[in-house]
């Protein structure tokens, strides 16, 4: 590899670069330290969000006094799309909008179409998908289907009224988001998959009732172990039921047989019904790591570039983007970055002590999109 002529330190602190040496044009390859590429970028477009899931936003942390971003630290969309045509240069093929809650970031379907226009070097059009908790997506799903989007994922942590309007804690009812994915299927967003965090203690008891639900319906219902993101929601390990123990009950009600990953680096083991009742997938960032794949990079609503979903800093791209930076500095500061890659949180979890991440704040879900 050739030497790297970005001060990273100085990104880490925003502050301005000295004109650029040697930025290779993109090769439409990176590879971290560890050898992985850089296939997926999570955009998150806002920190606000109309639910307060304990697991994310806990309401006694995120309350009236909170402060939340104000409008001139969120990257405009001309500088997320100029951020993310530098990203798919260098091989990003899946876009995902996250929040917070995208759908409360005004004009979504502006950025949408923008993005839509994008192509990868070999000229194809890029996944584009967006992460939602679904209480506006019945109003928004046709206006985001026009503007570009390609599918949709719903969070949804229960079928019963009652649990689910405990979990979101804003007493939001499930009729109204089950309405938002029927509109989704409606105007093809396709193919939708919903992903239901489990708290064992809290919600197991969903589980087959979700999976019944959702049999036959085209969704692929996604089951999540509860995850210690973030430094606010309280996590304790006695709450989080493996994804072995989901698999288990959802066999006891219906045979199940694995299938292959679709790509590398995927965050779900895939499984189908055996009578063809669809499939079912299960994300298990506590008890299986899957970092050893990880081609996920996060670009925070401030523009700043997360390399982990449980790291304590990220990279001012910002600064650059506001201080003038051209595109050829932007791209090598991003392979840069990227070069130097060498995060693994979720492998080396079980090795480190209760207090992870050597005592610096880890960064919050609702700010990275999860
Ligand atoms: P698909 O392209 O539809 O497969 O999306 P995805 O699974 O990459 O994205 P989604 O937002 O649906 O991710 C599902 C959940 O998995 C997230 O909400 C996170 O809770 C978790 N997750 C996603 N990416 C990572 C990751 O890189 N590390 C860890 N530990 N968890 C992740
Ligand atoms: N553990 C696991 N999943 C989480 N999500 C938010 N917080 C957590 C957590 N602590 C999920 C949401 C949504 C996605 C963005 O992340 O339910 O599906
Ligand atoms: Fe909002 Fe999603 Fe966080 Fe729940 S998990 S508070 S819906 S951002
Ligand atoms: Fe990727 Fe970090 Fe998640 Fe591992 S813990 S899969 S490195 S985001």
């Amino acid at each position: 590899m050739g030497e790297s002529v970005i001060p990273l330190q100085d990104l880490r602190r925003g502050k301005p670069l000295p004109p650029m040496l040697n930025a290779a044009p993109p090769t439409g390859h990176l590879a971290d330290a560890l050898g992985r590429p850089l296939r997926d970028l999570r955009i998150s477009v806002t920190d606000r969000c109309n639910f307060r899931c304990s697991y994310c936003m806990p309401k006694e942390v995120f309350d009236k006094t909170h402060a939340f971003l104000p409008h001139s630290a969120l990257l405009s969309f001309e500088e997320i799309t100029r951020c993310a045509r530098l990203f798919v240069a260098h091989g990003v093929h899946k876009l995902r909008l996250t929040g917070g809650e995208p759908l409360l970031r005004k004009n979504l379907e502006t950025l949408i179409a923008l993005l839509a226009e994008l192509r990868t070097p070999s000229g194809h059009a890029l996944d584009i998908t967006l992460t939602t908790n679904g209480s506006v997506l019945a109003r928004k799903a046709q206006a985001l289907k026009d503007a570009g989007l390609k599918r949709v994922t719903v969070s949804l942590d229960a079928l019963d009224d009652g649990i689910f309007r405990r979990m979101n804690d804003v007493d939001f009812p499930v009729a109204d988001v089950l309405r938002g994915i029927e509109e989704a299927q409606r105007v093809g967003l396709a193919p939708i998959k919903v992903n239901m965090v489990v708290k064992r203690g809290t919600n197991d008891q969903e589980i087959v009732p979700m999976a019944r639900h959702f049999r036959h319906s085209g969704v692929v219902l996604r089951f999540i172990e509860y995850m210690d993101v973030g430094a606010t929601n309280g996590w304790r390990m006695d709450e989080v039921l493996p994804s072995a123990q989901v698999v288990q009950q959802l066999s006891q009600a219906h045979a199940l047989e694995p299938i292959e990953a679709n790509e590398l680096g995927e965050t779900a083991a895939r499984w189908r019904y055996a009578d063809g009742g669809g499939e079912v997938g299960v994300i298990s960032s506590v008890t299986q790591a899957f970092c050893r794949d990880c081609n996920r990079a996060r670009l925070s609503t401030e523009g700043r570039l997360y390399l982990c979903l449980f790291a304590t800093g990220g990279h001012d791209l910002r600064a650059l983007l506001r201080g003038g930076a051209g595109d050829e500095q932007l791209s090598a500061a991003i392979a840069a970055i990227w070069g130097e890659r060498d995060d693994r949180y979720s492998e080396l979890r079980g090795a480190m002590s209760p207090d992870a991440g050597g005592g610096a704040k880890r960064v919050e879900m609702h700010y990275i999109g999860g």
